[in-house]
């Protein structure tokens, strides 16, 4: 008689189709072409350009090319629409955004094909992980929409947010921006990609459905082009975008100095580690969902496998196993795993990518079988003896291409996981509890999941480290992206008083006496000379002389990141100890306030009142920040089922601080408290026209116990220094209060190694400066999974 089991083992799959006649039929309803959505209509088809399905490589719809005209309606319209729908009730939005998530619900069917068939992924992931995602997260954010008031007291919109996504998951990056956004009280142009414009133009069709006022939510279709005329556009508060590193460079040059805010979550490279006592054959299938998922065009794919090398073989033999089973076609298909890639560009890329590799001596290895005869397809594909030089474990290749590599021992593997520009994800397999969170602790990565990948909740951020953009999406702290935090009255702010002195001035005769009284740069908990050897006159008000500041240049900054990188260990200090050097701080500065407010009346004319109450403030915030140091907690997250999701707030690392001219104390102690409350070592470029109130300093961070390095001051030309501390990809973050001039320098200097920059205009109220809008930038979230149970 023959057993079930081989029945099992010779059963083949028939064919298990889904439907496309709905979406067929919607798409022949609108064979003339899809115009943009704006203003609540949509607009006469323009010049179309064909939309493909790359399964079949056939035409299923034109869509129009948006020309600038086109942006500027719908910014228009957004801009028109801002007012009454931020002025809306937080409950009144809510219901707005709970009808659209009902809506999608209702049409998912429609949805889940018509993606599929635009962008090639298997039915099964756009009907199970896409589709319902997009309903979670407008759920979620018709929850935020009416908690905002309380949660976020005194915040306002950002305003009208261009918004620019890829081809990956068009329906879920369309959710993951306009819902945060629109919960926050702001309206919206989006521009889909160009390869996958459909379903943003039916959710388009939904929002007509539900009656959401004209103008809240815009749609315009088109490439490049049409995503450049929305950065640029003059009337746009922000912009938020997901794609490639290389245009998320661009846009932080186009957006440079314009005061326009910026999110971007940008490529990956995300390593995939096992260790030897991992359960293996779950890591296997977790291989797949990393991997395979999406054909690997997902940013945040675990493209590099980092396997102990005493388990590599029996993993790889596993792998390829397990590759065997995977089945290949019809993205319609229900039982099919791996879809089409999503353009033949696309799929010639990964080819040279693959081919770079095998070049480079790399093994690869495929399941045999045939791919389907027409289409763009690419088999899963195993790729072993990869060197970490290599360009396939270097360059994100966007495809179902895995790149192994072994390690010997965990610090290894946390050095090769960090070994690449980006920073968005890791997976960490391990049965040891102990291990995993070490390694989740060190690796670089917004997100990390223990024992499992590729998960996602409207609960949970995401967004990466490093070159892999800044700012987070979904969670508590994607909705501050949308939102602006109460602002310091400018009003009163005190003009300054003291003219800016020219730079550099004039360094008087170097005879003992004057040398001798010269303020040092203050590197690594020591005075250092100025690497210059020069140093200039600061000023008073009548142009006196009241002292001599060392003038810094780019080799002292370096000496200063370099110091502030060794202090790595103030950041794993307990926040306790933190709390208890910036008490010293405090104490220290009190003891002193009279030297203090002296030093100030000196170099900016401030009367004795003004200056001492300028010292209560310094000492005040110092109190603050102490007070805030063990209290500025991360949260555990609601996400999924049998998951702790952890949000924790981890330090930059090595902050750059340029301080502002005015309010030579209070400016400097009310921004760089709160970076080294939070575990940052920092580099600060005082107030350069009063930089002595910041070099008396020195002597309270050698009597409060702040280990060297975690404070690092250098003077002199603050453009000068600041456009070399965007330039150093040593710094993590960037603060910077000065003139327009100066954020534009230093946001244009760090487009290159895209790091998170705050920059912020004078002159402003330094009395009002606090607050936990500083500790949140002082920090940046990373969110590590957690599965328990058995
Ligand atoms: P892309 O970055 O060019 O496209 C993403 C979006 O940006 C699209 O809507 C596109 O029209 C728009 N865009 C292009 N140039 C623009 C500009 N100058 N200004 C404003 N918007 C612009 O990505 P592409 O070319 O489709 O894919 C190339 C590579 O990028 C992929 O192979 C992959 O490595 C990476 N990528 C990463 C994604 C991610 O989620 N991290 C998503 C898509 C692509």
């Amino acid at each position: 008689m023959t057993a079930v089991r081989d029945i099992l083992r010779t059963m083949d799959y028939g064919l298990a189709p889904e439907s496309d006649e709905h979406a067929r039929a919607w798409l022949a309803a609108h064979s003339a072409g899809f115009g943009h959505f704006i203003a609540g209509a949509f607009t006469p088809p323009g010049q179309l350009f064909d939309v493909f399905n790359p399964a079949r490589g056939e035409r299923i719809a034109r869509v129009s090319q948006g020309t600038e005209a086109d942006v500027a309606a719908a910014v228009a319209a957004a801009r028109k629409a801002l007012k009454s729908w931020s002025a809306l009730s937080g409950d009144a939005r809510a219901r707005w955004l709970y009808a659209l998530a009902r809506h999608i619900q209702k049409r998912e069917r429609l949805l889940a094909v018509l993606e599929s068939l635009d962008n090639g992924k298997p039915i099964r992931e756009s009907r199970d992980v896409d589709v319902p995602l997009v309903a979670r997260h407008f759920y979620h954010h018709a929850g935020w929409a009416s908690l905002i008031a309380d949660e976020f007291p005194g915040h306002r919109p950002v305003g009208v947010c261009g918004q620019i996504i890829p081809w990956n998951f068009p329906l879920l990056m369309l959710a993951w921006k306009i819902a945060p956004a629109l919960a926050a009280g702001n309206t919206v142009v989006l521009k889909p990609a160009e390869f996958t414009p459909l379903t943003a133009l039916a959710f388009a069709e939904i929002c007509v459905e539900v009656g959401l006022p004209p103008g809240v939510v815009n749609i315009v279709t088109g490439d490049g082009a049409t995503g450049a005329a929305l950065v640029e556009s003059d009337d746009v508060d922000k912009i938020a975008f997901t794609g490639s590193t290389e245009v998320g460079r661009a846009i932080r040059q186009a957006t440079a100095g314009t005061g326009k805010k910026l999110s971007l979550e940008l490529g990956g490279k995300s390593p995939f580690v096992v260790f030897e006592d991992s359960d293996l054959d779950s890591a296997v299938e977790g291989v797949v969902d990393a991997i395979w998922f999406n054909q690997g065009q997902v940013c945040c794919a675990g493209s590099r496998l980092l396997v102990a090398e005493s388990i590599a073989e029996r993993m790889y033999a596993k792998l390829r196993a397990r590759m065997e089973t995977l089945r290949i076609g019809d993205p319609l298909d229900k039982s099919i795993d791996v879809g089409a890639i999503v353009a033949p560009v696309q799929l010639e890329r990964i080819k040279r990518l693959v081919e770079a590799g095998e070049r480079e001596g790399a093994k690869v290895w495929r399941a045999p079988g045939p791919l389907p005869e027409r289409g763009c397809f690419y088999p899963p594909t195993l790729v072993t003896e990869v060197e970490p030089a290599s360009i396939l474990a270097r360059e994100e290749i966007f495809g179902p291409v895995l790149a192994a590599m072994t390690f010997r021992t965990p610090d290894e593997a946390v050095a090769l996981a960090n070994n690449t520009r980006y920073g968005l994800a890791a997976s960490v397999w391990t049965e040891n509890v102990n291990r995993a969170f070490e390694v989740a602790a060190k690796i670089k990565a917004g997100v990390v999941w223990i024992n499992s990948t590729n998960l996602f909740d409207a609960a949970s951020g995401f967004g990466g480290y490093r070159e892999s953009g800044f700012g987070r999406e979904g969670g508590r702290e994607g909705l501050a992206e949308y939102l602006e935090a109460p602002a310091a009255a400018t009003k009163s702010a005190k003009a300054v008083k003291a003219p800016l002195n020219a730079l550099p001035g004039r360094a008087p005769a170097p005879d003992g006496d004057s040398i001798d009284r010269t303020a040092k740069l203050y590197i690594g908990g020591k005075q250092a000379r100025p690497d210059s050897g020069s140093c200039y006159s600061v000023l008073d008000p009548e142009g006196k002389v009241v002292g001599l500041a060392g003038l810094g240049n780019r080799k002292d900054i370096r000496n200063a990141v370099e110091a502030a990188a060794k202090a790595s260990s103030w950041g794993a200090a307990t926040a306790h100890n933190r709390a208890q050097v910036l008490y010293y701080l405090a104490e220290n500065l009190e003891s002193r306030s009279e030297e203090f407010a002296a030093r100030l009346g000196a170099q900016t004319g401030a009367g004795a009142r003004e200056a001492r109450a300028e010292v209560e403030t310094a000492v005040r915030r110092a109190f603050y920040y102490a007070g805030f140091a063990d209290k500025f907690d991360g949260a555990v997250h609601a996400t999924k089922t049998r998951f702790v999701t952890l949000a924790m707030n981890e330090p930059w690392g090595v902050m750059g601080i340029v301080c502002p001219d005015e309010a030579p104390l209070i400016g400097f102690v009310s921004l760089v408290l709160p970076a080294i409350a939070m575990g940052n070592a920092v580099v600060v470029v005082p107030s350069a026209s009063h930089p002595l109130s910041a070099t008396d300093f020195y002597s309270l961070l050698d009597t409060s116990d702040a280990p060297a390095g975690v404070v690092n001051i250098v003077t002199g030309e603050a453009a000068a220094l600041a456009k070399t501390l965007a330039e150093h990809d040593g710094v993590d973050a960037l603060w910077c209060v000065g003139p327009r001039e100066l954020s534009k320098a230093i946001e244009a200097a760090s487009a290159a190694n895209l790091k998170a920059t705050w920059t912020r205009l004078p002159p402003r109220d330094w009395a009002d400066e606090q607050g936990r809008d500083y500790l949140r930038r002082a920090t940046q979230v990373k969110n590590i999974w957690t599965p328990y149970g058995e």
